[in-house]
């Protein structure tokens, strides 16, 4: 039986690089420009991490984490997503010494075991941003400042910033149990997972993708309507301040998030585009995640956005991104004389930086040139004994159908030439 890639995985297919490739230079120069440093770690990680990172509660951890054990028993997980492993590094590699705040930024695949569907999948990619050591609300309106930026960068126009405040641990040990009184007489219909969590964390209910869940919760009091004065205060200089900087957003009391440790500030960009999964990103602060997984007290804010969703947009608003250029030369041979000095030509040439392709299958003539004609080369050249002997050649433009007769000493300095224009 033909083995296919396992459900919830994609191929990056090399007609399709060029736009990954794109956002991904797009995003590099953007975090460079806003003085963040990039950051890369495993792709799994001890599985109490994710515990104490994304909460027990969470649905990513109940139901959705790839969890295994290696050859030495250790119970190991594939990374849900990133904060956590860059939390972990920060305290691991001492970077609380560093000058602060510390701004990271990443680019990794994250796995979650969920229901397959168009734009959720069970890899996938992220671009994400951690600012450590800030707690001003000047640090949210820069990360949010930074998307906008981003998607304006990229042509994207029609996303909505949603926003919302969950408090910090001390307003929503009193939500907690207003939601608790709320809930009372809905438990039996909630789901097995949401029972569990009445008690032990009944915000998380809130976020629950059972539709039974969702309805009985539609009517639920907003944390927002309960956060105290020093949240407040945060959440509305963070208001004024966006307002300042002419980035529209519109409050959604509904937010609330999928993973335990965020405090106060917590944001999405959504598209209403691309179907049912249309979050397109989604961050907001963390100022106790780094003490839960055993580090220095420091507040962190940060986002995680999804690449396929983003690139899923901008199809969806018809954005082109331009093809890469294919190789500046198809040099073909006609005989062994032919064969070895193509070698040595192209050899010398790809020194110089020319991209330049020529046969490796011992092909027919035609065959080879049928081949660079699918390529795209701007110019084809074939070389055979009467070429070798005379040292001169036919460069063909493939653009303008026209062959020039050059002396082969001439090539290469005339597609330096070329690439330079
Ligand atoms: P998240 O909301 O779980 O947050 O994921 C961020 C983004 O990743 C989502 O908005 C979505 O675009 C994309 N995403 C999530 N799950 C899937 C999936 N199954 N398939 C395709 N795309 C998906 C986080 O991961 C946090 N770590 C973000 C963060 C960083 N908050 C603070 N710092």
């Amino acid at each position: 039986m033909l083995i296919q890639a396992p459900k919830g995985t994609n191929d990056i297919l090399p007609e399709d690089i060029h736009r990954w490739q794109h956002v991904e230079r797009m995003f590099a120069t953007l975090c460079a420009q806003f003085g963040y440093r990039e950051i890369r770690i495993p792709v799994f990680e001890h599985t109490e991490l994710f515990f104490r990172g994304v909460g027990e509660t969470t649905d990513i951890v109940q139901k959705e984490m790839y969890t295994f054990e290696d050859k030495s028993g250790r119970s190991l997980t594939l990374r849900p997503e990133g904060t956590a492993g860059v939390v972990r590094s920060y305290i691991e590699h001492g970077m609380s010494s560093q000058a602060q705040p510390v701004k990271l930024y990443y680019n990794l695949t994250a796995y979650r075991y969920e229901k397959m569907q168009k734009g959720r999948y069970r890899e996938f990619h992220q671009f994400g941003m951690e600012l450590f050591g800030a707690a001003d609300p000047a640090a949210d309106a820069e990360i949010i400042s930074l998307l906008a930026l981003f998607f304006e960068r990229l042509g994207i126009g029609n996303l909505s910033l949603n926003l919302n405040s969950i408090g910090c641990p001390v307003c929503r040990t009193d939500y907690n149990q207003i939601l608790r009184e709320f809930l009372s007489d809905r438990i039996v219909t909630l789901c097995e997972t949401c029972r569990d969590r009445y008690d032990r964390n009944p915000m998380r209910i809130l976020d629950c993708k059972e539709e039974s869940c969702r309805q009985q919760v539609k009517q639920a009091p907003a944390l927002l309507d309960h956060i105290c004065e020093d949240c407040r205060g945060h959440f509305d200089a963070l208001c004024s301040k966006l307002e300042i900087m002419g980035i529209r957003y519109a409050i959604d009391k509904g937010i609330v998030r999928g993973l335990d440790y965020y405090t106060r500030t917590v944001f999405e960009f959504v598209s209403r585009n691309i179907g049912t999964q249309g979050t397109v990103c989604g961050g907001g602060r963390y100022d106790g995640l780094m003490e839960a997984c055993g580090g220095p007290k420091t507040p962190g804010i940060g986002f995680g956005l999804g690449v396929e969703r983003l690139l899923m947009e901008m199809e969806s608003q018809c954005l082109e991104i331009a093809l890469p250029e294919p190789p500046l030369i198809y040099i073909g041979s006609i005989g062994d004389r032919a064969i070895a000095a193509v070698e040595t030509m192209c050899c010398d040439m790809r020194r110089k930086g020319i991209s330049c392709v020529k046969d490796v299958m011992g092909r027919s003539v035609k065959a080879q040139m049928k081949y660079a004609d699918k390529m795209g080369t701007r110019y084809t050249m074939v070389l055979g004994d009467n070429e070798i002997e005379s040292g001169r050649a036919a460069l063909r433009d493939m653009k303008s159908g026209e062959s020039k007769d050059i002396s082969l000493d001439s090539l290469t300095d005339r597609l330096l030439k070329f690439k330079e224009a």
